[in-house]
């Protein structure tokens, strides 16, 4: 919610810029960390949902462990201080150079996708004389009811390792001597509001630690990803994820043994409504059928809409103050395409979008921006970099 001091204190800052609101950051991970402590649950946050520093300082802050993808995460997240032994490297496609370097930073563990990733994880480690840590990346099978683009855990996706192949696995691991079996990894998608996905996981994950467990081989780790969505259609209403249901479903389907550690990679529910993108409408364009708000950020900035075309809300800010004056003028609500300057047709944030009438100058926030927007940005068209403006009252 954007009040007119907020408002106010963005009118000498130069446009596009991402606002975090860092209280609601702060507030967010206290309402993740109340919910998940009771159960001894641990939890990971994903950078490459944001890797912003001062939002990476606060999450560290707090205690949170980091899920990496990249040795560039791992680098950072190390930088910024979060202890090596709580921070986890997964990825489909791990590099030997990425894998050295993480075994030189003794982190806590290697989410393993591949049986092959396991033969060069085991001889780079024998290299150095060390032994890695692994957990084993299990393609469910579920469906996650979202997006295909952002649906992981299917058969068909390239993503883990397939249950017939568990075999292939227990037999490599038996062979490797400097690998450590940690437990079993599992991400089966992302924005899922629909909880029986996670309930379905967690028979999938049940099934799995049998597997393992019946040969022998000790699961002491269940690493359940992330995944969980956030309201994007009511980012004021709704600004903090259902947490409590979200672990309870864990504590109640998953069968956890007394030995056993539980741990999450939550990316989107931690970050994602804590920030918006801010812009200026530069021109407006009234055609035949149709009214455009040209504003100053583009798919550049901003790339979810038009790579998923996923809806963030729009606003104008500009023109909601609680101001009578203000108000008077809102009374006349226009539909608008709010688009970019970038040279693309997808280059559009919202159609038909209704707005009080908008004019060249006005602010407009596109909200829940604080997941995968400025970690997705690119130069393309030679944009300038992201700037930012942070809010801690
Ligand atoms: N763990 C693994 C193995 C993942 O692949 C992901 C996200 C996460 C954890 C964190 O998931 P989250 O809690 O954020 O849902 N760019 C897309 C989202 C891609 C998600 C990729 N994996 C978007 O803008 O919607």
């Amino acid at each position: 919610m954007f009040n007119a001091q907020i408002v106010d204190s963005f009118k000498d800052k130069e446009t596009p810029f991402y606002y975090y609101d860092l209280k609601l950051l702060k507030n967010t991970l206290t309402a993740c960390k109340e919910a998940s402590l009771p159960h001894h649950f641990h939890v990971h946050f994903a950078l490459k949902a944001n890797f912003n520093n001062r939002v990476l300082q606060v999450i560290k802050d707090f205690g949170f462990g980091a899920d990496c993808v990249s040795g560039g995460e791992v680098k950072k997240a190390l930088e910024i201080g979060f202890d090596a032994k709580q921070v986890v490297f997964a990825g489909v496609g791990k590099s030997d150079r990425e894998i050295n370097d993480a075994l030189d930073k003794n982190i806590f563990c290697f989410n393993v996708e591949s049986i092959q990733e396991l033969e060069v994880i085991n001889e780079l480690a024998a290299k150095k004389g060390k032994k890695a840590s692994v957990a084993i990346r299990v393609n469910p099978n579920v469906d996650a009811h979202t997006h295909h683009y952002i649906t992981t855990g299917l058969d068909e996706n390239k993503f883990g390792i397939n249950a017939w192949e568990l075999a292939d696995v227990s037999e490599t691991l038996k062979k490797c001597s400097h690998l450590e079996f940690l437990g079993i990894h599992f991400h089966v998608g992302s924005q899922i509001t629909d909880m029986n996905v996670f309930k379905s996981l967690c028979v999938k994950v049940n099934e799995v630690q049998s597997w393992f467990e019946e040969r022998g081989m000790p699961v002491k780790v269940l690493n359940v990803g992330g995944g969980l969505g956030v309201d994007y259609h009511h980012p004021d209403e709704n600004n903090i994820a259902d947490f409590n249901s979200y672990f309870q479903i864990f504590k109640d389907f998953l069968e956890i043994k007394p030995y056993q550690e539980v741990h999450f990679e939550l990316g989107r529910a931690l970050v994602a409504q804590c920030s918006s993108l801010i812009t200026s409408v530069l021109y407006v364009k009234h055609g035949i059928k149709k009214n455009f708000a040209i504003v100053d950020a583009g798919m550049t900035e901003l790339m979810r809409p038009a790579l998923y075309q996923a809806y963030h809300k729009i606003e104008n800010i500009s023109r909601q103050l609680d101001n009578s004056e203000i108000k008077n003028q809102e009374s006349k609500i226009i539909n608008y395409d709010v688009v970019g300057p970038i040279c693309e047709s997808s280059d559009c944030f919202g159609k038909e979008v209704a707005l009080p009438e908008t004019k060249r100058g006005d602010l407009i926030a596109l909200r829940t921006a604080g997941a995968y927007g400025e970690v997705m940005a690119s130069a393309y068209n030679l944009r300038p970099d992201i700037r930012h403006v942070y809010n801690e009252l």
